[in-house]
């Protein structure tokens, strides 16, 4: 009979992948099958984020309800960010803890899962040729690793102290992952890494000269993959030649991240981005003037430590000027082993907390205006999950989520969908063809 494992992921895309491919390996090595209620489970696993402050106090009260209601003989074993930068003190505080699996370590799942109050938290450790399983959450879509780790050192960021330096994936491995994804199924694939645009710059053996524009193109030549998407893009490496090619390539989706984090030249200094206010605008109208229906999202971290009211008008200033048709906005949270952690001229909480709310209230006027405009519009829409009430969902090209009446026929397929209806994060529509 299988053995039950529950698995809850917090996180980034990446941690998102990082499951996908330790389910994977439980379930054939170890006969494991996924099941959504801990307290049935036989192994129950947390695959955790420490990019901000708060899901790291989480971790502990809900590991202490895991330990209280599991099967008596059941394992817990925490996975990924947080596991990576806390290590051995996470079985010091929670005892009944049976293992520690780093987001760099993860293909040793199988490994930690036998040797009792195991810790593998090697930033250094190389998986970047190590070939991820290919078991996947959804047919339609699969998510590819492009790239481990992160060799920027942005002040605010805790990222590169728990997944370690940056290591590119042979690109014929990521072809081959894509081809297999495509043979079974999916029309789609998403790259991912910390840093997707810096990819190339390091391998752990020897390698031609692959940059990611060249990646995209070998990807590309895929029969049958119709779609590429990815992220996160650094605005430091859009140079006009990846820009180009997003621009002229029909199966890159014209939806981009361009993580802005602060509208203040000053406060990127600080953050040590590498880039100004006005080179990220200048990359903003090279790319609208190529792609003039590109959707962009963005992050902003408001309250960086010193940031003042006028830099803070900055970053409104980039919202008005590119009306992003997304946001993922923060407070800043300082982070242990980051540059900025030592920085004094913090923000107070309640300037933060206003900052936060008249950006994002910024940001749900600049979407309201942007959404009403598309009543109407016709969309390819590649439709991927079937919700309640007999719709289906899916995107179109440049990122919009719309849904239709329907069953799942349309999984996996594409049509033409015409706009009826508008809500904030989910249009509505017809199929027309
Ligand atoms: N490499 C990715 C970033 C990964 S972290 C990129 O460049 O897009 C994801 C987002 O979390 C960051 O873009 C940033 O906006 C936010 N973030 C990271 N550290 C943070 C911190 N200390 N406080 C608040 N937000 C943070
Ligand atoms: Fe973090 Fe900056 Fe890398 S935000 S993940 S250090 S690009």
């Amino acid at each position: 009979m299988s053995k039950k494992l529950f698995i809850e992921t917090l996180g980034c895309a990446m941690n998102s992948r990082d499951t996908e491919h330790m389910i994977a390996e439980l379930s054939e090595k170890e006969n494991y099958e996924v099941i959504d209620n801990f307290e049935n489970a036989d192994l129950i696993l947390i695959n955790t984020c420490s990019v901000r402050e708060r899901p790291v106090h989480k971790l502990f009260s809900e590991l202490g309800g895991f330990n209280k209601k599991k099967k008596p003989d059941a394992k817990i074993g925490v996975c990924g960010c947080t596991a990576s930068h806390l290590g051995d003190e996470i079985i010091k505080r929670a005892p009944y803890v049976s293992f520690v699996l780093g987001a760099r370590n993860v293909s040793k799942i199988t490994e930690v899962l036998h040797k009792d109050k195991a810790v593998e938290i090697d930033i250094n450790y190389d998986e970047s040729e190590f070939a991820f399983k290919d078991f996947r959450t959804s047919k339609y879509k699969a998510y590819i690793n492009i790239s481990i780790g992160c060799d920027k050192a942005c002040t605010f960021c805790i990222v590169p102290k728990t997944r370690g330096d940056e290591v590119s994936i042979p690109d014929a491995l990521i072809v081959q992952e894509a081809q297999r994804a495509v043979n079974s199924g999916a029309k789609e694939v998403f790259l991912l890494g910390q840093n997707v645009n810096n990819y190339g710059r390091r391998f752990s053996g020897e390698h031609e000269k692959v940059n990611f524009t060249e990646l995209l193109r070998r990807l590309s030549k895929i029969e049958g993959l119709e779609r590429i998407r990815f992220t996160s893009p650094h605005p430091f490496h859009m140079d006009d030649e990846f820009i180009e090619e997003f621009a002229k390539n029909p199966k890159i989706c014209k939806s981009m991240h361009m993580p802005l984090q602060s509208g203040s030249s000053k406060v990127l200094k600080d953050m040590k981005r590498g880039y100004t206010k006005e080179w990220f605008l200048n990359r903003v109208q090279k790319l609208r003037s190529m792609v003039p229906d590109v959707h962009i999202s963005t992050d902003i971290i408001v309250a960086f430590p010193g940031e003042s009211d006028e830099d803070f008008q900055e970053t409104l200033d980039v919202m008005k000027r590119v009306r992003f048709d997304q946001i993922f906005s923060f407070k800043y949270s300082p982070r242990p082993q980051t540059e900025a952690e030592a920085f004094t001229n913090i923000v107070d909480e309640d300037v933060a907390s206003a900052r936060l709310t008249e950006l994002q209230n910024l940001h749900t006027q600049i979407i309201d205006e942007k959404n009403a405009k598309l009543l109407g519009n016709v969309y390819t829409v590649y439709f991927e999950d079937l919700l309640h009430d007999y719709y289906v969902s899916g995107r179109s090209d440049n990122n919009i989520i719309i849904k239709v009446k329907g069953s799942d026929e349309l999984l996996g397929e594409f049509r033409d969908v015409k706009i009826t209806s508008i809500g904030r994060t989910i249009l509505t529509g017809e199929v027309i063809g």
